[in-house]
């Protein structure tokens, strides 16, 4: 990746705004690398206006548009959105129809934007069940973009955490199995997830109020901040972006650890006490 550009403030949100309130708020020098969104509740905005639930999903493609466009603004080095996970081919098959549609209509529509501003494509999830015209219009999106140095955008499509590490395990053995050396130890499991190369994801952004991580990024999650919102995910605008990094940057990540200052403090002694030991 290029090295970070400095933001611009006047391209990331209107004067006046509450979206340019909360920008004002970020502080600019401590940026999630790597944000990873649940994109929820595009069934619940449609039902509650009386709709069908594919009217949601729609209407999730603007909110889609504006959080790349803010993102790649801020300077991220990746943004992985939940487009698609295995279990929703559980769901009716129009409204896996219209899905496959909107992913084939964005990658149409988009893909001039994506090039233009430096975002490199993948996709990550398994390919088979998918539509091999919708693979083949996947795979040139994903070639022509793949200079891109801005920003890597990340679009799950039938996509399974548990997939991803099964997935994972079985190419190391192959590689193994043909005589590659490979070490089993988390740096390797790393260099083969689909995410190889990326930094983990920083925050999560899950919408619709649902407190769940839904067989996503399971093993890149694991020291990630988690942050939900109970807007649906067509409401979802750049201001809830920045207020949503405002609250990770408010958060103390110690990975496990204690503070600095906290380790300067004299060991308590955990020793038993012995009744009228002296010292
Ligand atoms: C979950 O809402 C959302 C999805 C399963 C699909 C998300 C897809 C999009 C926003 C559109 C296309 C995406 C891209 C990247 C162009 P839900 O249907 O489960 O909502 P509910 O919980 O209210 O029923």
């Amino acid at each position: 990746m290029e090295t970070r550009k400095p933001v611009d403030l006047a391209n990331l949100a209107e004067p006046g705004t509450p979206a340019e309130m909360w920008v004002r708020r970020l502080d600019l020098k401590q940026l999630p690398r790597h944000i990873a969104v649940i994109m929820d509740g595009n069934g619940r905005w449609a039902q509650s206006r009386k709709r069908p639930r594919v009217q949601g999903h729609k209407a999730g493609v603007e909110a889609v548009r504006d959080t790349v466009e803010s993102c790649a603004q801020l300077g991220l080095e990746a943004l992985t959105l939940y487009a698609f996970s295995v279990e929703n081919w559980n769901r009716p098959r129009h409204e896996v129809w219209t899905l496959m549609n909107l992913l084939r209509e964005y990658l149409r529509r988009e893909l001039q934007t994506l090039q233009r501003n430096r975002i490199k494509l993948q996709i990550l999830g398994r390919r088979d069940r998918l539509d091999p015209g919708l693979l083949e219009e996947l795979d040139k999106a994903v070639l022509a973009t793949s200079e891109g140095d801005r920003m890597v955008l990340n679009v799950a499509i039938n996509y399974s955490g548990r997939c991803e590490i099964v997935d994972a395990c079985r190419r190391i053995v192959q590689d193994w199995a043909s005589g590659k050396p490979v070490d089993i130890d988390e740096d390797t499991m790393g260099q083969y997830l689909y995410t190889a190369g990326l930094p983990d994801p920083d925050l999560l952004i899950r919408t619709s109020g649902e407190m769940r991580i839904s067989n996503f990024l399971l093993w890149q999650l694991a020291y990630t901040e988690i942050w939900v919102t109970e807007k649906l995910w067509p409401d979802f605008r750049r201001t809830d972006l920045f207020e949503a990094i405002c609250d990770f940057q408010s958060r103390d990540r110690r990975y496990g650890k204690v503070h600095t200052e906290d380790r300067k403090e004299a060991p308590e002694d955990l020793s038993p006490k012995v009744d009228g030991a002296q010292g």
